[in-house]
C-alpha cells in the first residue's frame, strides 16, 4: 500500500474478528515500525509488552475505561518509557512514544490489521493501574489494540484549512 493511501485510510478500529491471531512476523513487523521511529536524542527510550493472555486482556480493559475493544484484539501492544518527564533527558519520552506508535499503526495497516490507539499516561488512575498490572516501573503512555478488521469505520480525519497559519 502506498504511504499515502494509508495515511488517508486509517481508522480506529473497535472491532475485530475474535479469534484472528496475528502471525510473528507481522507483529515482528509492526514493532519494527515502531522502533524505526524519530526519537530525541536517538534516546530510542521505548520498551514494548505485548498483551496476548486472555487473562490480562481482560485486566487492561477493566482497568482502561475506554479500551473495551481489547477483549476481542487478537493482541495489545503497551507503549512504556521511562519517567519523570520533568528530568531533562526524559522529557521528550512521550513523544517518541507516540511516534513509535502511530508508525505501529501504519505498518499494522499495510499488513491487514486494524488498530486502535488507547491513551493512558497521563490519565493518573489508568497509568498507575496499567502500571501496576503489568509490573513496571516505566509509565504506560498508549495501548494499540491489534486484529483483524470486523468493522469498516467512516473517516473522520479532513483537510482544515483554517488549522493553518502560513508567515
Ligand atoms: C492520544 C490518543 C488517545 C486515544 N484514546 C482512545 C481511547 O482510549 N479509546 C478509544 O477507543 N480510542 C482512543 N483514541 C482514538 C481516537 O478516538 C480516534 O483517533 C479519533 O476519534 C479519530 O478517529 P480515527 O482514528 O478513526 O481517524 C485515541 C487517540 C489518540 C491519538
Amino acid at each position: 500500500m502506498e504511504l499515502r493511501e494509508a495515511i488517508r485510510k486509517r481508522r480506529s478500529v473497535r472491532r475485530y474478528v475474535k479469534g484472528a491471531p496475528v502471525s510473528e512476523e507481522d507483529l515482528k513487523g509492526m514493532l519494527e515500525a515502531a522502533m524505526m521511529a524519530p526519537s530525541a536524542n536517538n534516546r530510542r527510550p521505548w520498551e514494548f509488552i505485548v498483551v496476548e493472555s486472555e487473562e490480562k486482556k481482560a485486566a487492561l480493559a477493566a482497568a482502561h475505561p475506554y479500551a473495551g475493544h481489547l477483549r476481542d484484539a487478537a493482541l495489545g501492544i503497551v507503549v512504556l518509557v521511562p519517567g519523570p518527564f520533568e528530568e531533562t533527558g526524559y522529557r521528550f519520552t512521550p513523544q517518541d512514544a507516540g511516534a513509535a506508535i502511530e508508525n505501529l499503526m501504519l505498518e499494522a495497516l499495510d499488513r491487514g490489521y486494524g488498530t486502535c490507539w488507547c491513551g493512558i499516561f497521563p490519565g493518573r488512575d489508568r497509568t498507575e493501574a496499567i502500571a501496576k498490572i503489568l509490573a513496571t516501573d516505566l509509565v504506560p503512555v498508549g495501548l494499540v489494540t491489534v486484529g483483524r478488521p470486523a468493522e469498516e469505520p467512516a473517516a473522520r480525519g479532513y483537510y482544515d484549512e483554517k488549522k493553518v497559519r502560513r508567515i
